[in-house]
């Protein structure tokens, strides 16, 4: 195989947030109808908040410009100061967001060791505190789907639903971080309506694996919508003629869900040309989506990285020896296959 050089292409395989608007995606953003959303005169944001909560059998959603802020006014909205919140040891929500939610929803974590970033409800259980602990309160319980830091796995319908049982039992509320709950679905067949109801809240992104630019909903009942309506307004995320954006993400909606399915075929075919080479590299059988991480043993990830690099492919350092690749929209089967030659040639050890 020749190796394509980076003048040519890169193959970014960093993340699915690398992906650039399609020309179809542009000229829908051209055409847009706009208006002040602060007033709520956008009939495109407007369309996109309802088609979206409809597509989840649920009230209402509300359009922020980042899936962090979709979190965060929900864990506002949802909890208390003080309270906190249990999520899986290397959640998005604790891994990432710079300490976000101890200062918007002012609460502290509780965190869980999960399998691939999946909370299991007994474990969950056996970690709660008890009902009547003194002054320290449960506020909710947070999952995400799918877990990033987890390599894209999925909980399901099954797990989701003993997760919110518990919840429930406590009478507190389920929240989910939903950035790739597009991938989730597609991998499970599940109903999204199914799996919309598991959750009090939750948030979806359009910016991850389906293509658009930006934005991302807070999704959940009408009531607490409009507290995280608010709770956006004060944290700057209230957005003007915001439909420019909402469109991208309509038509993400309509052509680029679907094809999640490419993705997740492309992730499991680097996946099993890594593992013919490095048996150790990968267990092939756990990528469910779209994300790959790998183990790049003997070798330093810092060191594949630079090689690949220098042959015109950018993949993730999520360790000293731990790789991430994330397919996209934006990158082909024959992309991932020369990405995956290109690396099962850079993991081996110096001679
Ligand atoms: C699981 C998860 N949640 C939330 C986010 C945050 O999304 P954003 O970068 O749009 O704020 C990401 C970003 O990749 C993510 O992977």
């Amino acid at each position: 195989m020749r190796t394509p050089t980076p003048r040519e292409r890169v193959i970014d395989l960093r993340s699915d947030t690398v992906t650039r608007p399609t020309p179809g995606m542009r000229r829908a953003m051209a055409e847009a109808e706009v208006g002040d959303d602060v007033y709520g005169e956008d009939p495109t944001v407007r369309a996109l908040e309802e088609e979206v909560a409809g597509r989840f059998g649920r009230e209402a959603a509300v359009l922020t410009p980042s899936g962090i802020m979709a979190t965060q006014v929900l864990l506002r909205a949802l909890t208390r100061p003080g309270d906190e919140v249990v999520c899986e040891s290397d959640a998005h929500v604790v891994a990432y967001e710079a300490g976000a939610a101890a200062i918007n929803a002012q609460v502290q974590f509780r965190t869980v060791d999960g399998d691939r970033g999946r909370l299991d409800a007994d474990r969950v259980r056996a970690a709660l505190r008890p009902a009547a602990f003194p002054y320290t309160t449960l506020g909710a319980i947070s999952a995400e789907e799918t877990t990033n830091r987890g390599g894209g796995a999925v909980h399901g319908l099954d797990r989701l639903r003993a997760l919110r049982a518990l919840a429930d039992e406590r009478g507190v509320p389920f929240h989910g971080d939903g950035a790739r709950l597009w991938n989730a679905l597609i991998a499970s067949g599940e109903d999204p309506a199914d799996v919309g109801a598991s959750f009090t809240a939750f948030s979806v992104c359009l910016s991850k694996g389906l293509g658009a630019p930006v934005g991302s909903l807070a999704i959940g009942d009408a009531e607490v919508i409009e507290v995280a309506r608010a709770w956006r307004r004060r944290f700057g995320g209230a957005m003007r003629q915001a439909g420019v954006l909402a469109a991208a993400g309509r038509y993400a909606l309509e052509h680029h869900v679907d094809r999640l399915a490419d993705d997740h075929a492309n992730a499991r075919s680097i996946a099993d040309m890594i593992a013919e080479a490095w048996p150790e590299a990968l267990d092939p059988t756990t990528v469910a989506t779209n994300i790959v991480y790998v183990d790049t043993g003997a070798v330093d990830a810092a060191q594949v990285i630079a090689t690949l690099a220098e042959q015109g492919v950018a993949v993730g350092a999520m360790g000293d020896h731990l790789l991430r690749l994330v397919t996209h929209l934006d990158v082909d089967a024959q992309a991932c296959r020369d990405a995956a030659n290109l690396l099962v040639a850079a993991m081996a050890p110096p001679a």
